[in-house]
C-alpha cells in the first residue's frame, strides 16, 4: 500500500497529534519521520489529555505499530520519561513501539550547545525549544553523530566521550558554563532503558508494509514554514518538515507516497522568533491566544497569533503536493464579529503578490485582507457539516476556491469526538 503523509502547513502546532490519533484506526502503522522532542503533539479523548514528543500519535490505539524513523533526532532521556508517563495507560510499548537504529541520538551536550548558540545570537535568537535539535542534526550532516544502533556497540562509551570532548571545546569557546556529570549518568541510564525496546531497520518494516496490504500513516512534526529549506530561514527548525522529508526520514520511494494530508488552523500561530506577516499585536490577537489556549505544548511559551495567510498556505500546499486539507480550531473564532484572511501581500514598491517571498519582514510586506462575517455561535458540539452556520461554510468555500484542494475534515475542539468528516478521508 502507499504511504499517506500528514503534515502541518503553517508554523507547527496545527493539531497534528489530534488528527493522527483520530485517523490511526484506519492504519496499521504510524511513523514519525523528522524532528524530535521539539515537537509537542496533544491528544484528547475519554477525559485524557496527553502530550507526545517523540512517540508517534498512534500509540493509544491497540495493535498499531508506531515507528520512530531514521529521520528523527532522539533524546533517550526524554523518551524514557515519555514511556514512563504512558505506563498508567497499560499500553504494550515493547510490542508496539519500533525505533530505527539509524535515528540520531541527542546527547546532553547537544542541548547545551543549543543554549550556547542561542545565547550568542542575542536579539537575533531563533527561539529554539532548546532540545538540542539543531546541534544533533549538525553532527548528523557532519558525519560524526551517534545513532541509536551504536548503543549496542562495545565501544559506544568511547565514541560518546570523543564527541563530548569535541562539544566541550565549542562550549568553552562560547564561555558557556556546564556541569555534565549528573546529565551523563541520567543519559546512560536512559541508554540502558532504550536497549529494552525494539531497535530495528525500520526502512525494511516500512517497505515490507508497502509491498503488502499494510497501511502506513507518516506523521509530520513542526510545519512547512519551519522547513530548513523552504521556511523563513534562519528562523526554522533543522529538518525537512515537508512531504519529501517522509521519503528520506522513513526510506519511502517518492512513487510510494499516496495521500498528502495538509493541516492548518483557521488562523495562524507561531512560537519562537521570525517573521509573521499577519501577526496581530492587538486585543483580537490576545483573544485568539486565550480562546485557543495558544501556549506551547513543549515549552509552555505563549504562541503569537494572527490571521490566516493564504500566500503562505498556497506555498506550503504547492511544495507538499497536498491532496486533502483539514481545517483545525475554527471554534476558537466563535466569539469574533469578523474574521480576516490575507489573500495577498503588498510590497514596499506597491506591487501586489500572492507569492511567499525570499525574505520576509513586516516592513516590506503588508498583508491585504478579505473580511468575513463571524458566525458568533459555539461550534464545538456540531457533528454534521450541514448543521454549520452559513458564515463558516462560506469561509470554507472561499478557501477551497483559493487553494484548489478540498477541506475534508473540520476540527471543532481538542477532543477526538469534536471532528466533522465532510468527505471520507482515506483513499
Ligand atoms: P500539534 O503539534 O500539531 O500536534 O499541535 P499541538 O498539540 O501543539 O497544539 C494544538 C492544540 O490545539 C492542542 O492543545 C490541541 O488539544 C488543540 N486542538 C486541536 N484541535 C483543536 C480544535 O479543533 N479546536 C480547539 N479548540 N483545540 C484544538
Ligand atoms: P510541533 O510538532 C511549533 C520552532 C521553535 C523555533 C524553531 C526552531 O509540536 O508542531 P528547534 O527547537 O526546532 O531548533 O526550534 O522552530 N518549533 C516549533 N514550533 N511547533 C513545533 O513542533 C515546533 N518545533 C520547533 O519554536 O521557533
Ligand atoms: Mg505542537
Amino acid at each position: 500500500m502507499k504511504v499517506d503523509v500528514l503534515l502541518g502547513l503553517q508554523w507547527g502546532d496545527e493539531g497534528k497529534g489530534k488528527i493522527v490519533d483520530y485517523l490511526a484506526p484506519k492504519y496499521d502503522i504510524v511513523a514519525r519521520f523528522q524532528g524530535g522532542p521539539n515537537a509537542g503533539h496533544t491528544l484528547e479523548f475519554d477525559g485524557i489529555k496527553h502530550v507526545l514528543h517523540q512517540i508517534p500519535s498512534g500509540i493509544f490505539r491497540n495493535d498499531i505499530k508506531n515507528i520512530i524513523g531514521n529521520g528523527i533526532v532522539l533524546d533517550p532521556v526524554i523518551l524514557k520519561k515519555e514511556i514512563e508517563g504512558l505506563q498508567k495507560y497499560n499500553l504494550d510499548l515493547k510490542k508496539n513501539l519500533f525505533i530505527s537504529k539509524k535515528a540520531q541520538l541527542i546527547l546532553p551536550t547537544h542541548r547545551l550547545l543549543d543554549a550556547a548558540y542561542e545565547k550568542s545570537k542575542g536579539d537575533h535568537k531563533i527561539g529554539s525549544t532548546l532540545k538540542g535539535i539543531g546541534p544533533a542534526y549538525q553532527d548528523k550532516v557532519a558525519r560524526q553523530g551517534l545513532r541509536v544502533g551504536d548503543i549496542l556497540a562495545t565501544d559506544f562509551r568511547d565514541r560518546f566521550n570523543a564527541l563530548v570532548t569535541q562539544h566541550k571545546t565549542i562550549l568553552d569557546f562560547y564561555a558557556f558554563p556546564y556541569e555534565l556529570e549528573e546529565h551523563e549518568s541520567v543519559f546512560f541510564q536512559a541508554i540502558e532503558f532504550l536497549k529494552g525496546f525494539q531497535l530495528v531497520d525500520s526502512e525494511y518494516i516500512i517497505n515490507e508494509a508497502i509491498n503488502s496490504q499494510t497501511t502506513i500513516l507518516a506523521e509530520g512534526a513542526q510545519g512547512s514554514l519551519l522547513d530548513i529549506d523552504f521556511g523563513n530561514y534562519p528562523f526554522v527548525t533543522s529538518s525537512n518538515t515537508m512531504a519529501a522529508g517522509a521519503c528520506i526520514g522513513l526510506g519511502v520511494a517518492p512513487s510510494h507516497v499516496g495521500e498528502v494530508y495538509g493541516i492548518f488552523k483557521a488562523y495562524c500561530t507561531r512560537v519562537g522568533s521570525g517573521p509573521f506577516p499577519t501577526e496581530l499585536h492587538d486585543e483580537t490577537g490576545k483573544l485568539i491566544q486565550k480562546e485557543g489556549n495558544e501556549f506551547g505544548a513543549t515549552t509552555g511559551r505563549p504562541r503569537r497569533c494572527g490571521w490566516l495567510d493564504l500566500p503562505a498556505l498556497k506555498y506550503a500546499i504547492m511544495l507538499n503536493g497536498v491532496t486533502q486539507l483539514f481545517m483545525m480550531k475554527a471554534d476558537v473564532l466563535d466569539v469574533l464579529p469578523e474574521i480576516k484572511v490575507c489573500t495577498h501581500y503588498k510590497t514596499e514598491e506597491g506591487d501586489i503578490t500572492d507569492k511567499f517571498p525570499y525574505e520576509i519582514t513586516d516592513k516590506q510586506f503588508t498583508p491585504i485582507y478579505k473580511t468575513f462575517k463571524g458566525w458568533r455561535q459555539p461550534l464545538k458540539d456540531k457533528k454534521e457539516y450541514d448543521s454549520l452556520p452559513v458564515e463558516i461554510t462560506d469561509y470554507i468555500t472561499f478557501l477551497e476556491q483559493q487553494l484548489k484542494v478540498p477541506v475534508n475534515i473540520i476540527s471543532l475542539g481538542p477532543d477526538r469526538t469534536q471532528t466533522i468528516i465532510r468527505n471520507e478521508v482515506v483513499a
